[in-house]
């Protein structure tokens, strides 16, 4: 149900989009030996075996005194002739095998890694505008369609190709009259047979959506069976369960009907032909106009040449879906990122800001609603090493704010600037490595809270990683694991609570060692003790540097050098505490009678 519309319908084949498609083979190209030799071998390998196939027809009749082609050899012969040919066979399927391997195994490797920088290179609009398990699919299922085509797919393809050729080239010449039988009422069959094949597919789709429609039912119910059993609805839902199952009992059943015409017709039409053709051997067998083994030739090559044609039907059809997974990734390879994946001698220290921050005039409106103004005209100044507050209502615009500074969205209209000079002047990767947040919510990744730690500094050293857990408050809980900091974390390991999360946040942070800092609400969501530790934490984390602290209890503001009040997307008032909260009928001070008369 959750698939995308485009993997459900059934690929067709659009001249435009495999020539695009083509363009995949840019991560064949560098095994492009492994491939072409892989390629000659299939060929040859595939030539062998429609060979083969002629040898027991000609057997026979050697064995019978009446060989067709007079090249002197003797059913003893055939003894090493078969040998040698299934000797052969088996080494260039081998390597074949081997080599469509390497080719498949380290291109499409070298695309999964392309596309994983590609899509972590994104700006965040693109994750913004995409769900998460579509990502991954393309990433993972259509990697691996693609996968399978190099590895076997494409190859079978060719091979059947080749089959059917040279096996119609070989039936034309050896029993020329009883081919031209078979070639003009052969493909009528098999055309009829593929269209009434196609219609049997529309009502089997028409029952898998039938049946997802019920498994639909039977997932919101189990899911809410909470809210179906407070308005006491069993009974409507199992009347509607049972309406949908009905309904697939009579979809089924025609489709059903469909199928038994359909074998009928093709053992009919089929058995029918077969039957035909045989007899017609059989009566130029009668008029000797050839031989016993000639028949049993041309009966050998009419099975393969049947198996040719069915399997090219699933093997084009695999391939055309595979065209579609192709499009899909490329798609995603022709997205500019927005910085370029770092080399490993990157150094991360050539950019150091000193921290003087000026929004002017910057007005805002997310991409995804671009018809609702977010920031109006914002003009902050924020000097270096100062620490500044932003509050206000909830929606006002204050993470829009910081998100801006992140360089995680352009402005619409006005300018950021740092240091004098407009934000977007300075290296994308290193200018971010200036910045550090520490947010609401934190979310850690499966892994140790080693890891966690030094992810703002990988190479940091066991020391620096324990004093920046001693600086954050967090050795007093992590050294009381038996692993310490080996400790798991994540959906697979110990469940930190939300402090303890925020201090190994604030942690990674002091390793990052940043010029400026954001705190968004990073106290809010805690109880009293945890954000004690935590705001001790921070007290620490924000000396000399330039801090912007969204905060969303006033007593936790009351110090800081300046105050910004948003309302709106605009900033209607701004000084320092003492002096808002005298204000008569400011927002600030109503904020803060709001907050003192709760407490
Ligand atoms: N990624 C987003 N896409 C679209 N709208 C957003 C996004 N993030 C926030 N908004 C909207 O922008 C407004 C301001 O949000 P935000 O800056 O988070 O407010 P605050 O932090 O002051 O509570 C809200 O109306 C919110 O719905
Ligand atoms: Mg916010």
């Amino acid at each position: 149900m959750s698939k995308p519309e485009e993997e459900k319908k059934a690929p067709k084949f659009k001249k435009e989009s495999a020539k695009r498609a083509l363009k995949i083979f840019k991560y064949v190209r560098p095994y492009l030996w492994h491939f072409t030799i892989g390629m000659a071998f299939l060929v040859l390998s595939s030539l062998l075996f429609v060979g083969l196939m002629g040898l027991p027809g000609e057997m026979a009749n050697i064995a019978l005194g009446k060989p067709k082609f007079n090249i002197g050899i003797s059913v003893w012969d055939f003894g090493w002739i078969f040998l040698v040919i299934l000797i052969l066979q088996g080494i260039f399927s081998y390597l074949r095998t081997y080599l469509f391997a390497v080719v498949s195994e380290k291109g499409m490797a070298d695309l999964r890694k392309e596309l994983y920088q590609k899509i972590i290179t994104q700006p965040i609009t693109f994750f913004e505008e995409r769900r998460v398990g579509e990502l991954t699919s393309r990433i993972t299922t259509d990697v691996e369609q693609l996968q399978s085509v190099f590895s076997v797919t494409l190859g079978e393809f060719i091979r059947q190709i080749v089959v059917l050729f040279a096996g119609i080239i070989i039936i034309i010449i050896w029993t020329p009259k009883l081919s031209m039988i078979m070639l003009m009422t052969f493909p009528a069959i098999v055309i009829s047979a593929m269209i009434f094949g196609r219609y049997i597919k529309r009502l089997s789709k028409q029952r898998q959506d039938e049946l997802a429609h019920t498994n639909t039912i039977v997932e919101e119910t189990f899911q809410s069976f909470a809210i179906v059993k407070a308005f006491a609805n069993e009974w409507y839902e199992a009347i509607r369960y049972g309406k949908s199952i009905d309904k697939i009992v009579a979809v089924s059943l025609s489709f059903a009907k469909m199928r038994g015409i359909f074998f009928t017709f093709i053992i009919t039409i089929l058995f029918g032909g077969i039957f035909f053709i045989l007899w017609q051997g059989a009566l130029m067998l009668e008029r000797h106009e050839m031989e016993a083994g000639d028949l049993f030739s041309f009966i050998m090559y009419t099975g393969i040449l049947g198996g040719a044609i069915a399997s090219l039907g699933t093997l084009s059809t695999q391939i055309l879906t595979a065209i579609g997974a192709t499009e899909r990734i490329l798609e995603i390879l022709d997205n500019p990122s927005e910085l370029p994946i770092q080399k490993e001698n990157f150094s991360k220290d050539s950019l150091i800001l000193e921290g003087n921050i000026t929004y002017e005039n910057v007005s805002f409106s997310y991409p995804t609603r671009k018809d609702l103004q977010i920031l109006d005209a914002i003009n902050l100044k924020i000097q270096a090493g100062q620490k500044v507050a932003l509050v206000g209502q909830s929606g006002a615009g204050k993470s829009t704010i910081t998100q801006l500074l992140m360089k995680f969205y352009n402005p619409d209209s006005g300018m950021i600037t740092i240091d004098g000079h407009d934000i977007n002047s300075y290296d994308l990767s290193q200018y971010r490595h200036n910045l550090a947040i520490v947010p609401q919510e934190v979310i850690l990744f499966g892994g140790t809270i080693r890891e966690n730690i030094s992810y703002g500094k990988p190479d940091a050293t066991d020391e620096e990683i324990i004093e920046a857990a001693h600086l954050s408050n967090s050795w007093e809980f992590i050294s009381v694991f038996p692993e310490g900091l080996d400790t798991i974390v994540g959906d697979r390991g110990i469940k930190l609570s939300g402090g303890q999360r925020q201090r190994i946040a604030i942690a990674r942070a002091l390793l990052k060692n940043p010029r400026i800092l954001i705190l968004d609400e990073a106290t809010s969501s805690l109880d009293a003790e945890s954000e004690r530790l935590v705001q001790e934490a921070l007290d620490k984390l924000m000396l000399n540097r330039t801090s912007i602290i969204i905060a969303h209890r006033l007593a936790t503001i009351k110090d800081v050098d300046w105050i910004y009040v948003l309302e709106n997307g605009k900033i209607c008032e701004a000084g320092k505490h003492h002096d808002l909260i005298e204000k008569e009928n400011g927002v600030y001070a109503s904020l803060a009678k709001l907050q003192f008369e709760t407490a």
